[in-house]
C-alpha cells in the first residue's frame, strides 16, 4: 500500500490533485491535511465534503491560535514587510507545511504532494519546510508538472479541464467557471489574485475587498483604539486583555469597518516576476503601526536604524519561507533583545481608511519631558554653540576646496 499526503485547501486545484494521485501517480491511500489558519468556516466545511466525496481520509488542523503566536506575533517583533507587503500568506506556509510533516510522520507516507503551480511563491515556502524536515519523503506536483497528453508530453491544465475533471470525479465546482479570483486568506491578510488584478494600471473593483469597507460605507466619526503591548506583542485593546487569537480577530473588525488595511503593491516574487498584488491585511496594518510606533518610542537612534536593516533582511526570509534559516534565528536574538522594551500603549484614530498614530507611552520612554521643552532648566541652550559650530566640517570644507557656492 502506498500512501500520500496531500495538503489539501478545498479549491479546485488541489480537489482535482486527489483523482490524479490515484489514477497517474499510483497512491491507493490518500491522506489530505486542511490547516485552518483563520480562513472562512464555509472553506473548511468545503475541503472536509470533497474530501469525503473523493473517498480520502481526512484530517482538519486548527492551528488558528499556533499560527498567531509562533508565526503572526514574530512577524509583528521584526515589523514583518515585503516591500510593503505586511506578509502574510507566506509567513502562513510553513505552518501549512509543518502539519503535513506531522501527518506524514504519524501515516508513514510514502510522498507529499501539494497544488501550487510553477510561477508562485507558495511551492518554494512549502517544499523547503517538507525537505528540511523529511528529507527522505519526495515530494509530487501536480499541477507544476502539467496535464499528461494522450501522446506523452505535458501541458498546463486549464481552468474548464480542470473543472470538467474534477466533475467526472463527483465533485461539482461549477459555479467557479465565472469565479475569476484566486484567494489566500488567513488570520494575518487575505490576498486576491486573477483576472486583471495583476496589471499594474487596473483599478481593482471594489467587489473583491471582503475585509474591509469602502470609503463610502465608513462611519463618518473617527475611532480611537489603544493598543496596548507587552515584550512587543499585543495583549490589549482598549484596556481589554484578550487572548492572541482574540487580538487579531478584533483588530481585523476594527480596521475593517474603518476601511483600514488594503494594500496594493507592485511584488517581485521569488522566481523575478513582477506582479501587482492586492492585499486585506486589516489587523496586521494596526499592529504593526502600532509596534513601530512603540519602537520609535523606546529604542536609541542607533538601534531604530540597525533594526530597520534587520527587519527587512528578515522580512525577505520570512517572503521566501526560510523558516528554519540560521540567519533568520540571528536575526531573530538582536529583535528578541531589544522587545522587553517595547510594553506600553499606542493609541490609533482610525477614519476613512486611515490609521493615525495619535500617543504612545512606555515606562521605557527615552523621553524627558524637560529636556525635549523649551524652557528646560536642565538643558543650557547655551551649550549646544560649540557643537553648531563643527556641525558639517567636513563637508564645508569640502565646499571651500572645490570652490562652490
Ligand atoms: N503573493 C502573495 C505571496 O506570495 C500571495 C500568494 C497567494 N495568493 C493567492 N491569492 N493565491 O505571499
Amino acid at each position: 500500500m502506498s500512501t500520500v499526503v496531500l495538503i489539501y485547501s478545498g479549491g479546485l486545484d488541489t480537489s482535482v490533485c486527489i483523482p490524479l494521485m490515484r489514477e497517474e501517480y499510483g497512491f491507493d491511500r490518500i491522506v489530505t491535511v486542511t490547516v485552518d489558519v483563520g480562513q472562512p468556516a464555509a472553506d473548511i466545511e468545503q475541503a472536509e465534503e470533497r474530501a469525503r466525496t473523493l473517498g480520502t481520509e481526512h484530517t482538519t488542523v486548527d492551528a488558528r491560535a499556533e499560527f498567531v503566536e509562533q508565526y503572526c506575533w514574530p512577524s509583528v517583533k521584526a515589523n514583518g514587510d515585503y516591500q510593503g507587503y505586511p506578509i502574510s500568506t507566506s509567513i502562513a506556509r510553513p505552518l501549512i507545511a509543518l502539519k503535513a510533516v506531522d501527518a506524514a510522520r504519524a501515516v508513514g507516507a510514502d510522498a507529499y504532494a501539494h497544488g501550487c503551480t510553477g510561477k508562485g511563491n507558495d511551492q518554494f515556502r512549502l517544499e523547503y519546510v517538507m525537505r528540511t524536515l523529511t528529507p527522505e519523503i519526495p515530494i509530487i506536483a501536480p499541477m507544476r508538472q502539467g496535464k499528461l497528453l494522450p501522446g506523452g508530453g505535458r501541458e498546463p491544465w486549464t481552468r474548464t479541464e480542470e473543472i470538467d475533471y474534477a466533475a467526472a470525479h463527483g465533485v461539482s465546482i461549477g459555479q467557479s467557471k465565472d469565479k475569476i479570483w484566486s484567494i489566500d486568506e488567513n488570520l494575518w491578510g487575505r490576498s486576491i489574485e486573477g483576472g486583471h488584478l495583476e496589471e499594474p494600471n487596473y483599478c481593482p473593483p471594489e467587489e473583491i475587498f471582503q475585509w474591509t469597507r469602502g470609503l463610502a460605507d465608513t462611519p463618518d466619526t473617527p475611532e480611537i483604539v489603544v493598543i496596548g503591548f507587552e515584550n512587543g506583542v499585543p495583549v490589549s485593546i482598549n484596556g481589554e486583555s484578550l487572548s492572541p487569537l482574540e487580538i487579531v480577530l478584533r483588530m481585523n473588525v476594527i480596521s475593517g469597518r474603518n476601511g483600514v488595511g488594503r494594500v496594493d503593491v507592485m511584488e517581485d516574487r521569488m522566481l523575478g516576476l513582477k506582479v501587482r498584488e492586492n492585499y486585506e491585511c486589516p489587523a496586521a496594518v494596526a499592529l504593526l503601526q502600532a509596534h513601530k510606533a512603540l519602537e520609535a518610542l523606546v529604542c536609541t537612534q542607533s538601534e531604530l536604524k540597525f533594526k530597520a536593516h534587520v527587519d527587512r533582511e528578515w522580512g525577505e526570509l520570512a517572503y521566501k519561507g526560510l523558516w528554519f534559516d540560521p540567519l533568520k534565528e540571528d536575526l531573530e536574538a538582536f529583535t528578541n533583545q531589544i522587545q522587553p522594551r517595547v510594553t506600553g500603549t499606542v493609541t490609533l484614530r482610525m477614519a476613512k481608511g486611515s490609521s493615525v498614530v495619535i500617543g504612545r507611552a512606555s515606562k521605557w520612554a527615552l523621553y524627558n519631558e524637560d529636556l525635549a521643552s523649551f524652557d528646560s532648566k536642565t538643558f543650557d541652550q547655551a551649550d549646544s554653540e560649540g557643537m553648531v559650530k563643527t556641525h558639517g566640517l567636513q563637508s564645508r570644507m569640502y565646499w571651500q576646496i572645490c570652490g562652490r557656492g
